[in-house]
Parts: structure tokens; C-alpha cells; sequence
């Protein structure tokens, strides 16, 4: 059993082939087709593709001259990319805890940890289940600039709206997990040309033009630098197998919440939690995580793994983590709901085509091996 697969095959190679007849296999007009369609997708005037959640977020991050002195809000409970480019830049990440069963940062909690140094919020859609972003607009103080971890959400809404509506910025990831994937990549969509404009220069190195406008007509033009950026552009070669999946994402997404439907009717009453998901969201369903106490955890992935079920944890909190607790003294009690998520969490496996009976397995081993040790 796979606890998850792309939907790319062989025929996606020809896209690539298609590149290898270009005189670019960096960043060039294949990249500018995709960000086209992505503000075409979240109907934003801007869009950049970088190659990486991760490198877009320091750039997005460098681009708003964030670094040390500032503070940047961020939920206790994700991927330690979102605090770790923070820690890069030499801004502090404020950790907050998010809500007990939506697992979501909440506009009030991020409002109260706001101080006189905030620059920023990054909250995360966790597991595809999108924030209240016009919420956190709404209680954060104007200056507070709001970056959109959308890692986990690319098609997800709430109240209608896709991602990057209320915020300064949203950034994706493409990595090789994610709905929409070209092994490592990602993209930010933005609406303030100012932004844009900066970003666009921190995405690569601070230069002034990218190396394909830079030979443009054959005349060669001489490039300047005026502030610091870092190497994130996507090269062309992998943003060719974006195209198709940026078409077939919206269609793709049934499948997703099939699985996850069934898997929420199968464990409906049993001793497990799950997310609460929000009437106001359609979730992007990219991960099915559930919950069991902490004590257990580790005998339910065995039992699991035993079965032949491969599972992920998703993910322990963040200042529960060696680096964090070190450096601030974090302990299990600063963020209650966070760390007692990240402690009891496991990830099941969940992808469009995964097989009926693969997933009655799951159901089923959940049931026979995982349930009773939770009793
Ligand atoms: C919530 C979250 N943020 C950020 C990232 C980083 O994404 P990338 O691997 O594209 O840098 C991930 C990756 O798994 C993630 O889950």
C-alpha cells in the first residue's frame, strides 16, 4: 500500500522533452505561461514561481525587510519551514497555539500576541482547511503584514474565496507530496505591484533582471543589484508539469473528499479525534490526519505499520523541537493544543486512485488494531 501517489506518468515527459528545444531550461517563458495561470486560478495580478515553499518565504520575507529586532506571528502547530525562515532572517518567530479542533491559528490568538516589533503573521491552512484570513485582516493592526502558508491548500475556499484575497501574500508549495506537484517547486500570488516588484529581485539574488530578459533580442544587457535576495526561481524544465495539474486541480478534488469522507463516517465513533472541519471552508483535504492520546501513539503507528498500513506524523509542534526549546526554553505547556496534537497525531494515507480496498484496510486496522488500544 502507498501512502501516497502523484498523478503524473510518462505522458507529463513529453512537457519536459518540449523544454529541452528551448534555449532555457532555467526560468523562462514556460514559467511565465504557469504564473499566468496561477493569477488567472486566484485572480491576483501577480504571481511568481519559486523552487520551494521554503526559498519563496525568504524571499517574500527579504523582500519585506523583515530581520533582527522584528517579530513574525506563527502557529506552534506546522511544518517547521514556516518558523525556521523566521529564524533565517534573524526575525523571532512568536509561536501561538491554535484552536483544539480546528488546529487553525485564530484571528483573536494572533491578535493578542502582537506587539510593538510584529511585522508579520504567518498563518497555515492546516491540512487544507483554510484560516480565517479576512478575520486575521480584521484583528491585526494594519502595519502587520499577512503570509499566507497555503503549503497544504491550493484549491481549498472559504466562504468562496480561494487563497491570497485578504493577505499581503500567499505562498504554495509544489513538493512532492503536495496536489499540485513538480517535485520540488511552489509560487506566491500577490496583489501590490511595489511587493511584487521587490520579490522579484529577492527571488534571485537581488538582481535586476532574470538571466532570460537579460539576453533578450540578442543584445546583451548589463544587470545591477541593489539589495539582498536569495536563489529561488523554479527553472522551466520543472514548472512544465504544472500546466495540466493547475487545469485538472478543481476537478481532481472530489476524489480527495470522497476518501476523506469515508474515513470521517468510518471513525465517527470511536475513541480517535479528528480536525473539526468549518461549514464556511472547503477543505483541500491534501492530508487525513487523526488523533490518538499520546501514550498510544507510537504502538498505533507500529500496529499500523504492522499491517502493512504506511502512515506520517503531521507533525509534532514546533517548540516541542530541540532548536526551539533550546533556544527559548519552550516546554509542553506554553502551547497546550499544539503540543498535544503533535503528540497523539497520525497521518493516514490519502490520494486520488487510491485503491477501495487499500483504504478498507486502513478502516479496518484502525478498527481491529488501533481502536483497542486506545480503550
Ligand atoms: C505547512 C507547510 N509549510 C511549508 C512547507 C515547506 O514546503 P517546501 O517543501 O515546498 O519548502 C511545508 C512542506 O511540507 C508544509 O507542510
Amino acid at each position: 500500500m502507498q501512502f501516497y501517489r502523484h498523478g503524473l506518468s510518462g505522458a507529463d515527459a513529453k512537457a519536459i522533452a518540449d523544454v529541452l528545444d528551448t534555449p532555457f531550461l532555467t526560468s523562462g517563458s514556460v514559467g511565465k505561461k504557469v504564473e499566468a495561470m496561477l493569477c488567472a486560478f486566484f485572480e491576483t495580478p501577480h504571481a511568481l514561481l519559486v523552487n520551494s515553499w521554503t526559498n519563496g518565504a525568504l524571499a517574500a520575507l527579504l523582500a519585506m525587510d523583515i530581520g533582527p529586532g522584528d517579530e513574525v506571528i506563527v502557529p506552534a502547530q506546522t511544518f517547521i519551514a514556516t518558523a525556521n525562515m523566521v529564524e533565517l532572517v534573524g526575525a523571532k518567530p512568536v509561536f501561538v497555539d491554535v484552536d483544539a479542533d480546528t488546529l487553525l491559528l485564530t484571528p483573536a490568538a494572533a491578535a493578542a500576541a502582537v506587539t510593538a516589533r510584529t511585522k508579520a503573521c504567518i498563518p497555515v491552512h492546516m491540512y487544507g482547511l483554510m484560516c480565517d484570513i479576512k478575520g486575521l485582516r480584521a484583528a491585526l493592526p494594519a502595519s502587520v503584514r499577512i503570509i499566507e502558508d497555503c503549503a497544504h491548500c491550493f484549491e481549498g475556499t472559504r466562504n468562496g474565496e480561494l487563497s491570497g484575497r485578504h493577505s499581503d501574500m500567499a505562498i504554495f508549495s509544489f513538493y512532492a507530496t503536495k496536489n499540485v506537484t513538480c517535485g520540488e517547486g511552489g509560487a506566491i500570488v500577490l496583489r501590490d505591484p511595489d511587493l511584487y516588484a521587490t520579490l522579484q529581485q529577492t527571488r534571485l539574488h537581488g538582481m535586476s533582471a532574470i538571466a532570460a530578459d537579460r539576453f533578450k533580442s540578442g543584445q546583451y544587457r548589463h544587470w545591477d543589484m541593489g539589495r539582498l535576495g536569495v536563489k529561488a526561481n523554479l527553472p522551466d524544465l520543472l514548472a512544465a508539469l504544472l500546466p495540466g495539474q493547475i487545469e485538472t486541480i478543481r476537478a481532481r478534488l472530489p476524489a480527495r473528499t470522497a476518501l476523506a469522507d469515508r474515513y470521517r463516517d468510518a471513525f465517527a465513533n470511536l475513541p480517535i479525534r479528528l480536525q473539526r472541519l468549518d461549514p464556511d471552508c472547503v477543505s483541500a483535504e491534501h492530508l487525513f490526519p487523526i488523533h490518538v492520546k499520546p501514550a498510544v501513539r507510537d504502538a498505533a503507528i507500529a500496529a499500523l505499520n504492522a499491517a502493512g498500513v504506511p502512515v506520517t506524523v503531521n507533525y509534532r509542534s514546533v517548540p516541542t523541537l530541540t532548536y526551539y526549546r533550546e533556544k527559548y526554553g519552550y516546554g509542553p505547556k506554553d502551547f497546550p493544543n499544539s503540543w498535544a496534537w503533535g503528540e497523539g497525531e497520525i497521518s493516514l494515507p490519502l490520494w486520488p486512485g487510491m485503491p477501495d480496498e487499500d483504504q478498507a484496510k486502513v478502516i479496518e486496522t484502525i478498527k481491529t488494531a488501533v481502536v483497542p488500544l486506545c480503550r
